[in-house]
């Protein structure tokens, strides 16, 4: 089988127990359970206690879940008085990165001991909200709004990041969409974080790499790359001339298409309803557009290429964030906020696997194409 220049598709590089993406037919599990049941039945909380420890929480271990990330929510005022020196233009993707980066400098490492990484985890999960709302705010030259202990994972981010409690409809629509990005299998920032793992690396260091993944427009990326193009695109009847112009050439949808699922993606179906609800209450065109975008894209894609695509998790998220005034660039650090979850189950199944086989340093081999070199001059050769 040629393997090469594919992306690694197809290849099953490691065992897991924390997600699985049955692609053909559309469905995503996080330990075992549907992610359409966890957005019905399950808060964030309890759906990121899910894929760090493998189980549903019971009361008691969820209350105590909930108070560590709560307690943990604070950054150093130190980072705080850092990030104030950064440039107010800064991409909060590189800004996010850094300043992951920069926690292993305040908490201790993690030593090679399990309980120790579920600390860390639980660390950076209540930390990465923080660190994208004091950025925001800093940016903007307003004062910084500190944690509120009463508020849930989703609300609270929202409160830190515009100084006001949303409602609880509010609440749980960001919610739902916390649950729906936490995890993804071996996608492009998880397979990084498991690499960078696989060296014994820290938890910090791998998750900030993961960051440095997620930020690219072919992946986490995409969701910001939407909400620029809804908003050149602007108006419903330019979709159609404005999607057959760039595919015609060659260019990318974003939002659209997918690695591995060969049909709708659940999540975008779920984040497309969330999306249709609010613009009905916002009046807002996004939804529209988008759902244009959708059509034309899908029968462009049939009548160019013969071929198949739906939308991913990035199409109506970009939407739905706008109409939450989220700021535009912030849609992928948000989407950092819930990965982050599994990122860490990932870098502690790495790590800390308990059968045999246990995972091995990631280390694949290329074909060298380069020349030859020596005193007659560099000839390329296949040896
Ligand atoms: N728009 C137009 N054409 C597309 C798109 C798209 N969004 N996606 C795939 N195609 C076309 C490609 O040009 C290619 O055509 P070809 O066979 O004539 O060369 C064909 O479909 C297959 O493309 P691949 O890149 O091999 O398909 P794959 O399924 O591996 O790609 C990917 C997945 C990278 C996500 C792709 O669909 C894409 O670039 N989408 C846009 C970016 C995006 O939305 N990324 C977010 C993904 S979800 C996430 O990471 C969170």
């Amino acid at each position: 089988m040629e393997t090469k220049n594919i992306g690694l598709r197809g290849i099953e590089v490691a065992d897991t127990k924390i997600s699985n993406i049955d692609g053909e037919r559309g469905r995503l599990i996080y330990r075992g359970y549907d992610i359409l049941e966890l957005t019905k039945n399950s808060t964030f909380e309890e759906t990121a206690y899910l894929l760090l420890y493998d189980d549903l929480p019971t009361r008691n271990q969820l209350e105590e879940f909930n108070s560590k990330l709560i307690d943990a929510r604070f950054i150093p005022k130190q980072m705080q008085k850092n990030m104030g020196n950064w440039r107010k233009d800064a991409d909060p993707m590189d800004m996010l990165q850094a300043f992951v980066a920069a926690l292993a400098g305040y908490y201790d490492e993690e030593f090679a001991n399990k309980e120790a990484s579920y600390d860390k985890a639980i660390n950076l999960i209540a930390k990465v909200p923080t660190i994208i709302a004091s950025w925001n705010r800093i940016r903007n030259g307003l004062d910084i709004v500190d944690p509120d202990p009463t508020l849930s994972h989703a609300a609270n981010f929202l409160y830190m990041m515009s100084g006001e409690r949303p409602d609880s409809e509010v609440e749980k629509i960001f919610d739902v969409c916390l649950i729906l990005h936490a995890d993804h299998t071996f996608n492009a920032s998880t397979f990084t974080a498991r690499q960078v793992a696989s060296t014994r690396a820290h938890m910090y260091s791998a998750c900030s790499a993961a960051i440095g993944a997620l930020s690219g427009e072919l992946h986490g990326g995409a969701n910001t790359e939407v909400m620029k193009m809804l908003l050149e695109i602007g108006d419903i009847e330019k979709v159609e001339k404005w999607i057959k112009e760039k595919m015609s050439k060659g260019e990318r949808i974003m939002g659209m298409g997918h690695a591995v699922y060969k049909t709708y993606d659940p999540r975008a179906q779920v984040l497309k309803q969330l999306s249709r609800k609010l613009a009905e209450k916002t009046k807002e065109p996004w939804f529209a557009i988008t759902e244009k975008i959708e059509t034309v894209t899908i029968s462009e894609m049939k009548s160019q290429k013969n071929k198949d695509i739906y939308p991913n998790v990035d199409l109506y998220s970009a939407s739905l964030y706008y109409m939450l005034k989220i700021p535009m660039d912030l849609n992928t650090p948000i989407f950092a906020i819930s990965r982050v979850v599994g990122w860490a189950a990932h870098i502690i199944e790495e790590k800390f696997a308990e059968a045999a086989p246990k995972p091995a340093l990631y280390r694949p081999k290329a074909t060298y194409v380069g020349k030859y070199c020596g005193p007659e001059g560099c000839e390329y050769k296949t040896l």
